[in-house]
């Protein structure tokens, strides 16, 4: 029994801003940007959009790219829908504080009547660890046969305008994948998931939980929105994406060779340079689109995946791996016989 990715989505905010744009509104610069990120642009939300409207969107289009394929028997959208068992989704920037689950918002926008839906938030981990949930659920139960997987984010609406160290960092979008159980090997071969709640602060979005909650009559002089401390964030990715990609090489008896490509998080050219570099892997290993869209979290990996599924650069067959880190501290990993 192998759980394989059948077929892939995304969806892009049409809003485009450059780093020229920004360089027009602060004080940075195109040239800073790009030698410090390897980033471009972004592409931002119109005001309204939340995750779910970039999830639903990616979802369904990971749908019909299946239905137009040919990759599975049912013949429209909501014969399909309806044959999901499960919606995970990743994402830190859900639509509602708390619940509801975003991903109960998607399942009803997509029709998919029958599916359990709820979101794994891991910050920008979220996607590698809600497609090892969405994999062992579907081989927990033979009645379970198909899931939806979706890295959804409006980082916009939580990034910190005023503050030039990151908030030309993020973007806005979404990937999604379709999950199905077959009998036969491959798929999903296996994931790596780690933690290192040491670094809990270095990545943040401070209020409105249990810890500070609002109060009443409060005069709110900021909106909530990430705090980083880039440097430790920084060392911390290129350890465990470095680490990541050794133990999957040393545990699972790979060559580098064996593998057809490597997907990172797309947080930061320089981290995926400092990796290549440590391990010795020629840059054309990595897949990277950061000059694009910038550092989407959650949605990163799913977004990448679609675009190399769709463009032939990932084809049946190849051994594609996955490494990413995020808020936590979080990192992992999906090594996946495509
Ligand atoms: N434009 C121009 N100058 C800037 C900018 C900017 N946008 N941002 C910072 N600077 C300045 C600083 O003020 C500083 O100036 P100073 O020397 O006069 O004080 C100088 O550039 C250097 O700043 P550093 O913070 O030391 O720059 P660094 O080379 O470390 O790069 C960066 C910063 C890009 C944030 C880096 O630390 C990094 O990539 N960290 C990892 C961040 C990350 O991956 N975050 C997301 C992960 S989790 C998630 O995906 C949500």
């Amino acid at each position: 029994m192998a759980i394989k990715v059948v077929s892939t989505g995304r969806a892009i905010p049409p809003k485009r801003v450059t780093n020229e744009d920004l360089a027009a509104v602060m004080d940075t610069s195109d040239e800073w940007i790009r030698s410090h990120t390897g980033i471009g642009a972004r592409h931002i939300a119109a005001e309204g959009v939340a995750a779910s409207d970039l999830g639903f969107e990616a979802a369904e289009d990971a749908l019909r790219y299946a239905l137009d394929q040919g990759l599975v028997a049912e013949k429209n959208l909501e014969e399909l829908a309806a044959t999901i068992d499960l919606i995970v989704l990743g994402s830190s920037t859900q639509d509602y504080y708390s619940h509801p689950a975003t991903a109960c918002i998607i399942q009803h926008k997509l029709g998919a009547v029958n599916a359990a839906a709820f979101d794994v938030t891991v910050a920008c981990s979220s996607f590698i660890y809600a497609l090892e949930t969405a994999a062992a659920l579907l081989a927990a139960d033979t009645r379970r046969k198909r899931a939806v997987v979706i890295g959804a984010e409006v980082l916009s609406a939580i990034t910190n305008w005023e503050d030039r160290g990151s908030c030309v960092l993020f973007g806005d979008g979404a990937g999604a994948v379709l999950l199905e159980k077959r009998d036969g090997a491959g798929g999903l071969v296996r994931s790596i998931l780690g933690s290192d709640g040491s670094g809990w602060e270095h990545l943040i979005l401070r209020r409105g939980g249990s810890r500070n909650p609002w109060k009443k009559g409060e005069v709110v002089e900021q909106v909530p929105c990430i705090e980083m401390n880039g440097h430790a964030v920084y060392n911390f990715a290129v350890t465990v994406i470095t680490k990541t990609i050794e133990r999957f090489l040393d545990e699972e008896h790979l060559a580098l060779e064996d593998l057809a490509l490597i997907i990172p998080h797309q947080a930061n050219g320089r981290i995926i340079q400092a990796a290549e570099k440590r391990l010795n892997i020629p840059a054309e290993k990595f897949y990277t689109n950061m000059e694009e869209y910038a550092n989407t979290s959650s949605a990163s990996i799913p977004i990448a995946l679609d675009e190399c599924n769709r463009s032939g650069k990932i084809k049946r067959g190849d051994l594609v791996l996955t490494v990413g880190f995020g808020g936590g501290l979080s990192y992992g990993g999906n090594l996946i016989r495509w």
